[in-house]
């Protein structure tokens, strides 16, 4: 392609980089995650058997089944108290009273809507089992067809006694075509009674860690170039009361001693993803935590008061810092060491709570003086995040201390974020605290919003429409950059199973074996991919176009981010004021298409990114945006 010759265009965009230009921070795009939409259990978690420890209904062993093949006996109890240890409560039992090598009988898991079975593959399964007197196995363990016609995978464990016993083995597929419809079977070739307390099957994970994260889903993640994860929500820090609350103690040491939780979008959590593996997920995206701690406030309205009710909470809060920041030789540093981890996590941030707007108590002002007062004293570094930002009145705000950054959300119609953009943060108070854009999303139709029942019926993921107003989001913030330091939307993710999800839109969708990014995924990976450590003021004249603009302090390099919300293709002249030498040459990275074109699991490669080059750049140039496009420009100049 090549830029068009300085036409008397009116439609103008002008990148100033005379200076003195204002920094970037480092942590700009990042990443925010919370358990909605099976996001862990049944998403990036890559646990595959579903109510691995029979609590998710106390009065059904759910995604359970019995296997009776070719004349084998089987029945299955489950037993709501007889568990193998004080935080594992229930066990299946299983009684067997007719089988053979060729009449498997026993139980069967169905997975979080299947079982991803990959060709050549190694899965990892572990059991807690015990069985009646005399009866030592072997149990079968194996991944077979969902008819049971097809053994995939297949193991043997022996030697099981009357106690509680621990059972790992490795099951390792050949040659077959990829597939989810699939099950995890455990069955006897003679009668016998069993009862299993936890049954779990891991495929290979990112980075080979044990109890890790799903390789396809962590590959999307870091191709973000994420410098942040805020975690652990969102409503999940807070859970629906204050017992459900993302109670962190719970959710390390070995997951055979994890009970799990209800979270607050109506499904248990089973904490298999807990707080090391939230930060050793940082750690494999080299990228730093920004800690959510549990303030004292539940969304269904219950608050702890400020003062000595409050100080247990506190006193959690920084036992919680130290187990992610302590050195070894601290009682939460050593208990992470213990855990796996001697070396400790890089930390900065801590947000207390999440939107605390909701309390109507009007608590939060003395909740949060108590925190960052506490939190001060004893890591005077670290920068305490307050949740009521200025997209809240006033009133609602943090008086009594001043925090070092507030976090502002923003789910709005793209036509709301078209229109509030421009003047987006321009007039912030610059001697005011810090700004956390803590999440934020564009949903197509402003009469649908993201939390309601209508959202359910809409694709999981959004369209190009919502990706423009995303983008033009993104680049307000980036104009604004000197002030807002970090920002992620949300929901991250979404299984995109009938029934998995609570919320619309999200980023990226998945079911058990496949995964795929919406255009506002594409939107954000152009942009955070492409971000200098300077911001240059930028004005758009006569157009509809918005932007912004970055430079790499090191290389010269500017980006150049332009959204053009319109049908129409927009010829916009590109003014570049104060660069000190620019190649003519250049490249592109689009994203345009139909508003209403969207990805979707059986087609993710609709609406993607295509990179081209410009030749004859000038400092003074025509550049024509396809219509409803997103596109950033970078161009060479000089340091
Ligand atoms: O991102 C979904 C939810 O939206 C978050 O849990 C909550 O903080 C917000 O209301």
């Amino acid at each position: 392609m090549t830029a068009g010759c300085c036409l008397a265009a009116e439609p103008t965009f002008t990148v100033d980089a005379t200076g003195p230009l204002a920094k970037v921070s480092p942590m700009f795009y990042g990443l925010m995650t919370e358990e909605i939409n099976h996001s862990y259990d049944g998403g990036l978690y890559a646990e595959l058997v579903r109510n691995r420890a029979f609590l998710d209904d106390k009065t059904a062993a759910e995604a359970w089944s019995v296997v009776n093949e070719n004349g084998g006996e089987a029945s299955m109890a489950l037993d709501p108290t007889n568990g193998p240890n004080d935080q594992l409560t229930a066990s299946l039992r299983l009684n067997v009273t007719r089988a053979g090598k060729d009449q498997p009988a026993g139980v069967a898991n169905s997975g979080y809507w299947g079982i991803p079975v990959l060709p050549h593959t190694r899965y990892h399964a572990s059991l807690l089992a015990r069985a009646e007197p005399g009866f030592t196995g072997p149990l079968i363990v194996s991944i077979v067809s969902e008819d049971g016609q097809t053994v995939y995978a297949s193991g043997k464990v022996s030697g099981l006694t009357a106690q509680w016993g621990k059972f790992d083995l490795s099951l390792k597929t050949g040659r077959l075509t990829a597939t989810t419809k699939a099950r995890f079977q455990i069955t006897l070739e003679q009668p016998g009674t069993v009862w299993l307390g936890f049954v779990s099957l891991f495929p290979p994970t990112w980075n080979g860690r044990p109890n890790g994260l799903r390789k396809d889903l962590m590959q999307m993640l870091v191709d973000m170039n994420p410098k942040f994860l805020r975690f652990p929500g969102g409503n999940y820090v807070e859970g629906d009361t204050i017992d459900t609350r993302f109670d962190w103690k719970k959710t390390i040491g070995p997951i055979e001693q994890r009970h799990g939780h209800l979270c607050p979008w109506g499904y248990r959590s089973t904490d298999g993803l807990g707080l090391l593996e939230f930060l050793e997920w940082c750690e494999d995206m080299k990228a730093e935590p920004v800690l959510a701690v549990y303030a004292g406030y539940s969304l269904k309205g219950a608050h702890v008061n400020p003062g000595p009710d409050l100080a247990p909470l506190v006193q959690e809060a920084l036992e919680e810092i130290q187990y992610v920041s302590g050195a070894a030789d601290t009682t939460w540093g050593a208990r992470r060491a213990a855990d796996g981890h001697p070396a400790p996590f890089k930390l900065q941030y801590v947000e207390v709570g999440n939107e605390d707007w909701f309390d109507r108590s009007g608590s939060y002002d003395a909740r949060f003086a108590q925190f960052y007062d506490a939190i001060k004293a004893h890591y005077p570094q670290l920068k305490v995040i307050s949740t009521i930002g200025n997209d809240q009145p006033e009133t609602a705000r943090v008086h009594s201390r001043k925090p070092d950054m507030t976090d502002e959300h923003y789910y709005n119609a793209t036509d709301e974020f078209l229109r509030m953009a421009p003047e987006y943060a321009r007039n912030y108070d610059r001697g005011g605290p810090e700004i956390f854009v803590g999440e934020w999303a564009a949903h197509e139709d402003a009469k649908i919003k993201p939390w309601e029942p209508a959202a359910r019926q809409q694709p999981p993921t959004p369209s190009l429409k919502a990706a423009l107003g995303d983008a033009v989001f993104m680049a307000a913030m980036e104009r604004n950059a000197d002030l807002i330091k970090m920002q992620c939307y949300a929901p991250l993710l979404v299984n995109v199973n009938p029934g998995a999800r609570q919320w619309r839109p999200d980023l990226i969708g998945y079911d058990a074996i496949s995964t795929y990014g919406s255009p506002s995924y594409y939107a954000i990976q152009m942009f955070s991919r492409n971000f200098g450590d300077q911001v240059l003021p930028v004005r758009a004249a006569e157009t509809s176009v918005q932007g912004a603009a970055t430079r790499d302090s090191r290389t010269g390099e500017i980006f150049i981010k332009l959204v053009n919300p319109n049908p129409a293709s927009e010829p916009l002249r590109l003014s570049l004021k104060g660069i000190a030498k620019l190649s003519a040459k250049a490249s592109t990275i689009t994203l345009a298409g139909d508003p209403e074109d969207s990805n979707l699991i059986l087609e993710p490669g609709k609406v993607v990114p295509v990179n081209s080059t410009l030749s004859q750049v000038k400092p003074d140039f025509i550049y024509t945006l396809p219509p409803n496009s997103v596109v950033v420009l970078k161009l060479k100049g000089r340091p």
